[in-house]
C-alpha cells in the first residue's frame, strides 16, 4: 500500500531522464505516485525505476522519442493497458540551443519547434480524446518565462515557448466547459544539463528539486499558470507590459547587446 498524500495515483511525465523531469519523477514517486516516465535515454529511466523500489510510489520506464507521433500514440496505449489512464500528464520534454541573429539557421529553429512544440502536440493529440471521452483529466505543459518576450540569442527557443503558452491557452478555452484541467508551467532558470551549457549569468537560478516542489505545489493549486521563482516571474511579467521600444532598449542594455562586439 502506498501512503498517498497527492491527489494522483498515476502520472505520465515526459523528459524524465534528467533535469527538472528527473527531479519531478523522484518527488512524485517518493510521495506515493506511479510515474510513467518517458524520455529517449532508456538506461537513465531504468536506473530511476530501480531506485524507486525503495519509495512509496514507483517509476515505470516508457522510453519514447516524442518527435515520433506514432511512437507517442503507441506508448500511451501501452501505459493505459499496464497502468490505466494516467490522471495527470506533464509534458515537460524540451530543449534549448542558442539561435543568434548573426548565425541564424532555419534548421536550428525547426529542430526546436519540432521538439518543443510538435513533440508536445503529439502528446496532446494522444491524451486529449481520452480525457474528452471521460470528461476528466489534468494536463500540464512545461513552457518557460522565456516565452513572455524576445530574449537575446533565444529567437527559436522563445518562439517555441511562446507558442506553447498560446496553444495551451486556446485549448483551455475550448475545454472550459469540461472537467479537464489545463495548466501551463513557466519556470525561470533551473540548474540542469540544459542550463549548464549557458555561459551567461542566470538570475534567480533554482535547483531542480526546488523547481519540482514548486511544480507539485502549483499543480495542486489549480492555477491556470504555474510560474516561478516568484520574484523573477513578477519581473518578467512586468517587462511583458512595457512598450516594444522601451523593452528592447532595457534588455539590450542589461545584456550588453547595446554595444557592438
Ligand atoms: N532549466 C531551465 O532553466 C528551464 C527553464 C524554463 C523552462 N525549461 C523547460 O523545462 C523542460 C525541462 O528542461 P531541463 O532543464 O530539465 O532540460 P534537460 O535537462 O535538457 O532535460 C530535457 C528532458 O527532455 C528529454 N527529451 C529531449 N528530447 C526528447 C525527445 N525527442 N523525446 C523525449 N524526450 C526528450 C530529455 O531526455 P532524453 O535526452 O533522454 O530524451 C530530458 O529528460 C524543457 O521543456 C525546458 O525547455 C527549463
Amino acid at each position: 500500500m502506498s501512503n498517498h498524500s497527492l491527489p494522483w495515483q498515476s502520472v505520465w511525465l515526459t523528459g524524465a531522464s534528467q533535469g527538472i523531469g528527473l527531479a519531478l519523477a523522484e518527488a512524485l514517486a517518493q510521495q506515493g505516485v506511479t510515474v510513467c516516465a518517458s524520455a529517449r535515454n532508456e538506461e537513465a529511466l531504468q536506473a530511476l525505476a530501480r531506485r524507486s523500489r525503495l519509495w512509496s510510489g514507483k517509476v515505470v520506464a516508457y522510453p519514447l522519442d516524442i518527435t515520433d507521433s506514432s511512437a507517442v500514440a503507441e506508448t500511451l496505449v501501452q501505459i493505459e493497458v499496464e497502468q490505466g489512464l494516467p490522471q495527470l500528464v506533464i509534458f515537460n520534454a524540451g530543449s534549448h540551443h542558442p539561435t543568434p541573429a548573426t548565425r541564424f539557421q532555419s534548421d536550428e529553429v525547426r529542430q526546436l519547434l519540432e521538439l518543443n512544440v510538435m513533440g508536445t502536440c503529439h502528446c496532446l493529440e494522444a491524451i486529449l480524446p481520452r480525457y474528452i471521452q471521460h470528461n476528466t483529466g489534468h494536463i500540464a505543459v512545461v513552457a518557460s518565462l522565456a516565452g513572455y518576450r524576445g530574449l537575446p540569442s533565444a529567437a527559436g527557443y522563445g518562439a517555441s515557448k511562446a507558442a506553447l503558452n498560446n496553444l495551451l491557452e486556446a485549448l483551455a478555452i475550448d475545454l472550459y466547459h469540461t472537467d479537464i484541467r489545463l495548466q501551463i508551467i513557466n519556470p525561470g532558470f533551473v540548474r540542469t544539463p540544459l542550463t549548464d551549457r549557458n555561459a551567461f549569468p542566470m538570475p534567480f537560478l533554482m535547483e531542480p528539486e526546488q523547481a519540482a516542489a514548486a511544480i507539485i505545489h502549483g499543480l495542486q493549486s489549480g492555477r491556470a499558470e504555474i510560474r516561478f521563482p516568484r520574484r523573477f516571474a513578477l519581473l518578467m511579467g512586468l517587462l511583458r507590459l512595457l512598450p516594444a521600444g522601451l523593452y528592447r532598449y532595457l534588455i539590450a542594455r542589461a545584456t550588453g547587446y547595446d554595444r557592438a562586439v
